[in-house]
């Protein structure tokens, strides 16, 4: 379907070419749906932002996690400090590459891209208009064999995250299935999916319901199921109370920095980040059915070699009459928090695993 026309193929899955200047204008999504998205409809004639429903943008954003899939596209999400690092070396240069595009949000010419592309783009807000060129308003990954939207920007107070905690959250959570069969999931704060898609993937009759504070991650996670042709249950609103009811499982990757920057994905809460975990899980333990489980990945502050957050979870676990069983994932993640003054007295944080059972 896509073939370079002006640029040699590469190992990676190949610019979609266009020969035409973009019928489309940029646009932007309704609200800051889409930070940084600018409406340059004064310059190039097409749909304003008032006249684009909240269907189109759907459509849109499904079409075009479609057309990626069709065109094989593949990228894996490292961490913002590594996207700054591997983006910084060519700041400058055009898209080459879809990857280059969708996954190092590089901007790019808009003659080098298909016109299907760049008109499902243009319908569904989601061009930057930079002047002499384009760029992706969302990022777009694979993580458990399928495609993810996700936000380009990582520094905008409501990016919507997905990296590499999320791969480990994945990795956890369907380690921690155990061959269970959960009836009722409920993923908190689930920004772009990756967990509630994961499990509405390996159990198709369960009802899975997925809270977010954030809109917008809500806007993305609910393309991300379409595309994946999964159905989700989407509630608006803070921690587990958002959701009505009792759940067999709750899972949860909550943000578990001290963010002096409240980033709603990074901002934990608290002096040390922790604050929201522990407040989700407290309030989870009882809403879960008998025997139901809470599967918590976070990271944990580690002080002197004491474990705070594994203390706090134990205190919690124990007033709730609930087991836990606990274990670290990877001992030393945002090693970078350290030069931090809050983090003065903390040696390292560790992402770990933790399944609380009533
Ligand atoms: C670290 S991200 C994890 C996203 C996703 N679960 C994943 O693993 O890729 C944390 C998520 O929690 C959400 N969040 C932050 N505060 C929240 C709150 N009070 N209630 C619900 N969600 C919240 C953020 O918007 C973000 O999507």
């Amino acid at each position: 379907m896509f073939f370079p026309t002006r640029r040699p193929r590469s190992s990676a899955p190949p610019l979609p070419a266009g020969r035409r200047k973009p019928s489309h204008p940029a646009a932007r999504l309704e609200g800051d749906l889409m930070e940084g998205a600018h409406d340059h409809s004064d310059r190039r004639p097409g749909p304003s932002s008032a006249d684009m429903g909240i269907g189109q943008r759907r459509a849109a954003l499904v079409a075009l996690l479609d057309l990626l899939a069709a065109a094989g596209y593949d990228f894996v999400s490292p961490t913002p400090a590594t996207h700054r690092r591997v983006a910084s070396r060519r700041e400058r240069a055009r898209a080459a590459n879809l990857r280059d595009i969708f996954g190092w949000g590089r901007p790019f010419d808009p003659n080098d891209l298909d016109p299907t592309l760049l008109a499902t783009m243009s319908s569904g807000g989601l061009l930057v208009d930079e002047g002499a060129s384009l760029r992706s308003a969302v990022r777009v990954s694979a993580l458990d064999g399928r495609l993810h939207l996700h936000s380009a920007r990582s520094d905008a107070p409501d990016a919507v995250f997905l990296g590499p905690d999320s791969y480990r959250f994945v990795r956890f959570l369907t380690s921690a299935l155990c061959g269970t069969q959960p009836r009722s999931i409920l993923d908190v704060g689930a920004g772009a999916g990756a967990g509630a898609l994961a499990l509405a993937t390996r159990l198709p009759h369960s009802r899975v319901v997925a809270g977010d504070v954030n809109p917008f991650a809500l806007a993305l996670l609910a393309a991300n199921a379409a595309h994946a042709r999964l159905s989700i249950e989407l509630v608006a609103g803070s921690g587990p109370e958002a959701a009505a009811g009792e759940f067999d499982l709750i899972i949860a990757n909550p943000p578990y920095l001290a963010d002096g920057e409240h980033r709603t994905y990074r901002d934990g809460g608290g002096a040390l980040g922790m604050d929201l975990a522990l407040a989700w899980v407290s309030v989870g333990l009882h809403r879960l059915r008998p025997r139901g489980r809470f599967v918590l990945y976070t990271g944990s502050p580690i002080i002197e070699g004491r474990d705070l957050l594994r203390i706090e979870l134990e205190r919690l676990a124990a007033e709730a009459g609930a087991s836990m069983t606990y274990e670290e994932i990877d001992p030393d993640v945002f090693g970078g928090m350290l030069a931090h003054e809050g983090y003065r007295e903390v040696e390292r944080i560790a992402a770990i695993g933790a399944v609380l059972s009533r």
